[in-house]
């Protein structure tokens, strides 16, 4: 096992902030991951496995071994007249994967392209954009669980996939993905539900869909709309869109009529966290070396922080405003450490 020791985060993590790890290793193979946890526990100090680093916020130094999943590989498995079934390794960069299965023409996770971030980092906080949730494609997932010290199999089911949530947000830190299963469709299925894919395809001249074609426009969407974390450091987006119930959305609209909400269910509303937080008036502003980022109000940005403190408290101050005006409680969707 390979151990760095008091080393800066700084290169690890979208934000860039300079906290220090007590200890360090990259590990790339479900052994070297294994002894790299039973190393920690044997020290009895807190470990934590991280994979590009583009949804967390170093906030202290971590008195704790921090281990880097560079567990790599893309296999098929099997194919039926119908899917193609793929195994990766979690330390795969996500994009790569979404471009290798449009090159191969297999469908399924062609509108989570360009998102930031590894394979084994997609179900944590079940990766979603575009009306496509990275749970609709996952077969299963193999990850040691640190209850029972051992490697287990989740299904579909076990993983309780649900909005920017899984059972690996819920029990955080119980299990550590070595890799994950992934059923991709041999027979299109375009999710062109939005209007704004629509809309660039239709800008973009397309006649006929492909998967290359509705990859292509959400890579423009979000390449004009979020901030390309290797130039500017952050995590995406920074708060979950908040659920209220029918009655209190009912209120909100009277008060304001532009509130950017839609139905859930019978009684339940989605709101748009980026409509408030734009409506207290944060969209652009700077504070230190923190902001919210001038074309999406739900990025935080980093000026060049020393230290994710900043980012924190910037969130705070957003959580509280918005609390204060709409009564609503945002939920951080970025893990703070
Ligand atoms: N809006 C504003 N002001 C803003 C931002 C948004 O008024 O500054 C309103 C607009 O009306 C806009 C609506 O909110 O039409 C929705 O905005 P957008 O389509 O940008 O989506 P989002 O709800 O802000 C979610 C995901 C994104 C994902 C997009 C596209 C969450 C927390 N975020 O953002 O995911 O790319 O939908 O599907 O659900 C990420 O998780 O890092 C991420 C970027």
């Amino acid at each position: 096992m390979q151990l760095q020791e008091n080393i800066s985060l700084q290169p690890y993590h979208s934000f860039a902030s300079q906290e220090k790890a007590a200890f360090f290793s990259i590990v790339s193979t479900d052994i070297e991951m294994e002894t790299a946890i039973a190393w920690a526990q044997d020290k009895a100090i807190p470990f934590l496995v991280i994979g590009a680093g583009t949804n967390i916020v170093f906030t202290k130094n971590f008195e704790g071994l921090i281990i880097k999943n560079e567990i790599m590989g893309i296999r098929k498995t099997h194919e039926d007249a119908s899917h193609v079934y793929l195994t990766v390794g979690a330390g795969e960069n996500w994009h790569h994967l979404v471009s290798f299965c449009i090159h191969k023409s297999w469908g399924g996770i062609e509108n989570l392209s360009l998102i930031p971030g590894t394979v084994g980092a997609a179900p944590i906080q079940n990766i979603g954009a575009y009306g496509v949730e990275v749970g609709e494609a996952i077969e299963h997932v193999t990850a040691f669980d640190t209850l029972i010290d051992q490697w287990i199999t989740l299904t579909k089911a076990d993983c309780l996939f649900g909005y920017r949530d899984s059972i690996f947000k819920q029990q955080k830190n119980r299990y550590l993905i070595s890799e994950l299963s992934f059923k991709l469709n041999k027979q299109p299925n375009f999710k062109t539900d939005y209007g704004v894919i629509r809309d660039r395809l239709h800008d973009m001249g397309v006649k006929t869909l492909s998967l290359e074609a509705i990859s292509n426009a959400i890579i423009h969407i979000r390449s004009q709309k979020l901030p390309d974390p290797k130039l500017i450091g952050n995590a995406g987006s920074f708060f979950k869109n908040p659920t209220v119930s029918k009655e209190q959305y009912e209120k909100l609209q009277v008060q304001y009529p532009k509130l950017v909400a839609y139905p859930i269910s019978d009684n339940s509303y989605k709101i748009a966290a980026g409509w408030l937080i734009e409506n207290c008036g944060f969209k652009g502003v700077r504070k230190g070396n923190v902001g919210c980022y001038e074309k999406q109000a739900l990025v935080i940005v980093s000026y060049g922080i020393e230290s994710g403190q900043e980012v924190n408290h910037f969130s705070q101050e957003i959580i509280d405003t918005v609390l204060k005006v709409y009564d609503i409680e945002l939920e951080r969707e970025v893990n703070i450490y």
